[in-house]
């Protein structure tokens, strides 16, 4: 049930998308919005105007009070919250502002993570040799160095953390990425370093990005640059 169509169909599909909080006039109000498989699409709004609430809602984490998502050909808005969950699981990475490693494992262990949660990803890792692949992407990320592997990931600075959270996310070749803010906490040169190896991997692997940030200097790089305000109503 939770496997996309075969036919041809955009990463992310959302149509009519409703959300308030409770208590609150909504955040979220748009037409359409839609990501091509494979596309890198930068969504650009400040502070506030509702980019996590519109990456909760298109990962399946908030229900919209209105609308319909898309994801890969499935209406995840149709699917009980235990089907979204596993649809996520399978075909989405996500990437936080935080990072949200585990800090008691090891940097392998985490990037390995998604692999345990959804034997579906775990199938589409080449060869099934997992570990071969967690360093696979840890190397196309800039930590090919085999002493990071067993590291506590607490160990590592700040910009290797979410280096070692862009490879999670991209293990078992997920068609979705969505990336919330995650060079937030990098300086300049290294954002930009960062941004250009997760597109790279995004390419390789042929997942869509959807990568949201206040800060507009990182626009240029990517294939499409939206503001959250041209596609938001409310
Ligand atoms: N968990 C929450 N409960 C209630 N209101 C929230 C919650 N998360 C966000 N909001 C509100 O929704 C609006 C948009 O927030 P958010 O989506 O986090 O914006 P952004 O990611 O662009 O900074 C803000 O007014 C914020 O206060
Ligand atoms: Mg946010």
């Amino acid at each position: 049930m939770s496997s996309p169509s075969p036919s041809y169909s955009a990463a992310i599909d959302a149509t009519d998308l409703l959300y308030a909080w409770p208590g609150k006039s909504p955040v979220i109000d748009i037409a359409h919005f839609s990501v091509a498989r494979g596309e890198r699409v930068f969504l650009r709004g400040p502070s506030g105007s509702g980019k996590s609430t519109l990456l909760g809602l298109l990962g399946g984490v908030l229900n919209p009070a209105r609308g319909r998502v898309c994801l890969l050909g499935t209406d995840i808005t149709a699917l009980s919250a235990g089907e979204r969950d596993r649809f996520r699981g399978e075909h989405l990475g996500f990437i936080f502002q935080m990072f949200n490693l585990i800090p008691y494992l090891s940097v392998l262990e985490n990037v390995l993570l998604p692999a345990q949660f959804s034997p579906a990803r775990a199938s589409r890792i080449p060869g099934g040799d997992l570990a071969a692949e967690g360093r696979r992407l840890l190397a196309a990320l800039g930590l090919g160095s085999t002493d990071f592997l067993d590291r506590p990931v607490t160990e590592l600075s700040i910009g290797q953390q979410q280096r070692v959270a862009a490879a999670r996310a991209l293990l078992g070749r997920p068609g979705i990425i969505v990336a919330d803010e995650p060079t937030s906490s990098l300086d300049y040169d290294s954002r930009e370093d960062f941004l250009r190896l997760l597109m790279n991997e995004c390419k390789t692997q042929e997942s869509a990005l959807l990568f949201v940030s206040h800060d507009t200097s990182l626009g240029p790089l990517f294939d499409r640059n939206l503001s959250l305000r041209e596609i938001n109503r409310a």
